[in-house]
């Protein structure tokens, strides 16, 4: 709760019961500030949330609500993580899609401006180039987003620039690339229902949970043939967070930043790394393309490590496959 001791340390963190914004909420109260987490338990889960950390249950598209928990608080500042995040489920779900992730985020701004609370941290992704043009990708690729869930955050991206023009509202957009992987020391993890991300996915092969794994191609114009993805720790993300929090309150422009390693690794090497780490067999079957998937996807991240001094700490494979494997085997 935030009180005379925490004056000027209290944001407010919209999915904090999710998968990143969980450990988001734990890079916090280790750093100091005061989260209080707003969350609708959609896709969050109640045993993610972080003890002793102010939560309410309910929609950040609630403006009269948000209005309300801002004053209460004393927010300095917002990070939103509430969204629809599935490429593929967004093709099927356009209008939800839109609806989660641009018409409440309309709201949640309004809610801001009306508050007075100046400094956004946002949730963007790498969804947002579409098929890459030329990797590594910088910040300054086109945008051409393949999937209505790279376009809902693509038109948040630019309503920020304009929304600062307009009321000053000043924000970091982060383009994750793809997060992965567990608190090494918490209890919080990856867990989704149903389960369609790479590694949660042969956690649960591994678990025996599932019968085998299933790659999405092996004909891809890549080294061997699976996809090549850039895959983050989600306490680096944190920790990139966290730093864009700290510069944006001191005063630093808005700005847009990649977040990932610069590394590249495919299916297989994933799959490899999944057997190394659990000594166990993993399965798998060739299966067809997954509509909307670009063979690789790979940050360039010089710009965060430049600007905000961010360096990835736990960001290699095997660190990544084993946080997330203590946590998947505690069940
Ligand atoms: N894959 C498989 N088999 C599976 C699951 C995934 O082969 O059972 C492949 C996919 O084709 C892809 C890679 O593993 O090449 C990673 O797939 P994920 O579903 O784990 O992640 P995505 O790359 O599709 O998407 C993630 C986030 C998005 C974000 C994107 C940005 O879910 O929100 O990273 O890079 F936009």
């Amino acid at each position: 709760m935030t009180n005379g001791r925490n004056e000027g340390r209290a944001v407010l963190v919209l999915g904090g019961a999710g998968y990143i914004g969980s450990h988001m909420v734990a890079s916090l109260v280790d750093a100091g500030w005061v989260p209080v987490v707003l969350d609708n338990l959609a896709t969050g889960h109640r045993d993610l949330l972080h003890p002793g950390v102010a939560f309410v249950e309910g929609d950040f598209g609630d403006r009269r609500m948000v209005v309300a928990l801002l004053k209460k608080h004393r927010v300095q500042a917002v990070m939103h993580f509430a969204a629809s995040s599935l490429v593929g489920e967004s093709v099927q779900y356009p209008l939800v899609y839109y609806r989660n992730n641009v018409s409440k985020t309309i709201e949640l701004l309004d809610a801001m401006r009306e508050a007075g609370v100046r400094n956004l941290i946002f949730s963007s992704t790498a969804a947002v180039y579409g098929q890459p043009e030329s990797v590594p990708i910088t910040e300054a690729h086109s945008l051409h987003p393949t999937s209505p869930y790279g376009s809902t955050k693509a038109v948040i991206e630019r309503l920020l620039t304009e929304v600062e023009a307009a009321h000053g509202l000043r924000h970091m957009s982060l383009r994750y690339f793809n997060a992965a992987g567990a608190h090494p020391d918490r209890p919080i993890g990856e867990r989704h229902d149903p389960e369609t991300h790479l590694i949660p996915s042969l956690m649960q092969v591994a678990l025996g949970q599932r019968p085998g794994a299933e790659v999405f191609g092996l004909d891809w114009p890549t080294p061997d043939g699976s996809c090549v993805r850039d895959y983050v720790h989600v306490c680096d993300l944190a920790s990139a967070h966290l730093l864009a929090l700290e510069a944006l309150l001191a005063g630093a422009p808005s700005a847009i930043y990649n977040v990932g390693t610069g590394v590249g690794c495919s299916v297989l090497e994933v799959i490899d790394s999944v057997r190394r780490v659990t000594g166990l067999p993993v399965p798998f079957v060739p299966a067809a393309r997954r509509p909307g998937d670009p063979a690789v996807l790979v940050a360039d991240a010089d710009r965060i490590g430049r600007a905000l001094g961010w360096r990835p700490e736990l960001s290699d494979l095997d660190t990544i496959v084993e946080t997330a494997w203590a946590w998947h085997r505690r069940g």
